[in-house]
């Protein structure tokens, strides 16, 4: 298993979601893991139920068995702060660099430094060891930018490459890179089931796998459950109205009681079931496709109460279920 789980895909999907119950999903029996966010939006505080996370790493979970998940919101002019104190020691002269706007010019002036310094930190953390030489996170589970801006978030040394040809900054992007394109990595995208959302999964696997970095799963979100299946739909296609009506009064459903029939509820049931066959079959064709990109495939079903922490726990136990487990 990876150590380092990105999490991308169209937007409004379910990442930030799937990438929470992927770190507790991992930190399962005693690991730890860190949840790690790149857009600053705090999805991941709002989604634990917790403040706004600090540029730090905090604990925000335990997991069944006792494993735990950090989270640490990375913000791009901090790492950037770290970074330079790190490799020219500037201390208070970094406050002034900040004041003078020189921050401002290296994020939003040159983004391929900015991207460089997010995964620089997320793979600082992969890579980081305890006193006695072990990892420090198991895992580590990254909420990353959509499908559509991934690949070239990840490919930081092309973005730098017109930035800086050699020096600190240059070897910082090619360490990074060898990191996010070894097997140490894996970029998985989460979709629905509809047609757009699978056009931009299938995009941008071709797209990540062109410049070779390592593509994991599919993970399918909020999975409506099947309630009839094809057989059940075709003797809804082809019973009779009657023999309908009867069942449903048999079952105790519109009764004469108060008024109404069965034979009143047979033409509505039989027009939702065939919005819901339709709707089947659409979820079939999308199925279908997935099917093509030969990828590991993990679906998790829609949660009708709404996300919330129990239902967290819940997606990390339905991906533990379907074979994600921790472990280095
Ligand atoms: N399996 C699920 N069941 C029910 N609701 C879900 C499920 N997964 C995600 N949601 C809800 O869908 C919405 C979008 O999820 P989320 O914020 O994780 O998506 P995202 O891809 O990170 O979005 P963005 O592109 O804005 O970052 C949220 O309200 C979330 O609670
Ligand atoms: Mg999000």
């Amino acid at each position: 298993m990876s150590r380092l789980q990105v999490v991308s895909g169209k937007g409004g999907t379910g990442k930030t979601t799937v990438a929470a119950a992927l770190a507790l999903a991992l930190a399962t029996e005693g690991k730890r893991t860190l949840l790690v966010e790149v857009e600053g939006r705090q999805g991941i505080a709002q989604l634990f139920e917790t403040e706004a996370l600090p540029y730090e790493e905090r604990k925000i979970a335990v997991a069944p068995g006792g494993g735990e998940v950090y989270a640490l919101a990375i913000d791009p002019e901090l790492a950037l702060l770290d970074y330079l104190q790190m490799f020219y020691k500037l201390g208070s002269a970094g406050r002034a660099l900040k004041r003078i706007g020189a921050i401002d010019f290296a994020t939003t002036i040159a983004p391929g430094l900015r991207d460089v310094l997010l995964t620089g930190k997320a793979c600082e953390a992969v890579r980081r060891k305890d006193r006695s030489g072990r990892f420090v996170y198991d895992h580590v589970v990254m909420d990353a930018p959509p499908t559509g801006r991934i690949t070239r978030f990840l490919n930081v040394n092309d973005e730098v490459a017109g930035l800086a040809k050699i020096g600190p900054i240059h070897n910082q992007a090619q360490s990074v890179m060898q990191v996010l394109k070894s097997p140490e990595t894996a970029v998985h995208l989460v979709t629905l089931l509809e047609e757009m959302p699978v056009q931009e999964t299938a995009d941008g696997i071709a797209e990540l796998r062109a410049a070779r970095l390592p593509v994991g799963r599919v993970i399918v979100n909020m999975v409506r459950p099947q309630v009839l299946d094809a057989a059940d739909l075709e003797v809804l296609r082809t019973a009779p109205r009657t023999a309908l009506a009867r069942s449903l009064s048999t079952a105790g459903l519109g009764g004469a009681r108060r008024g109404g029939s069965a034979e009143q509820l047979v033409e509505p049931l039989l027009a939702q079931a065939e919005e819901y066959a339709e709707r089947y079959a659409l979820e079939q064709e999308q199925r279908a496709v997935l099917g093509e990109l030969d990828l590991p495939l993990h679906e998790l079903p829609l949660l009708a109460e709404g996300m919330d922490v129990a239902g967290l726990y819940e997606l990390a136990r339905e991906l533990r279920k379907q074979g994600w487990q921790g472990g280095s």
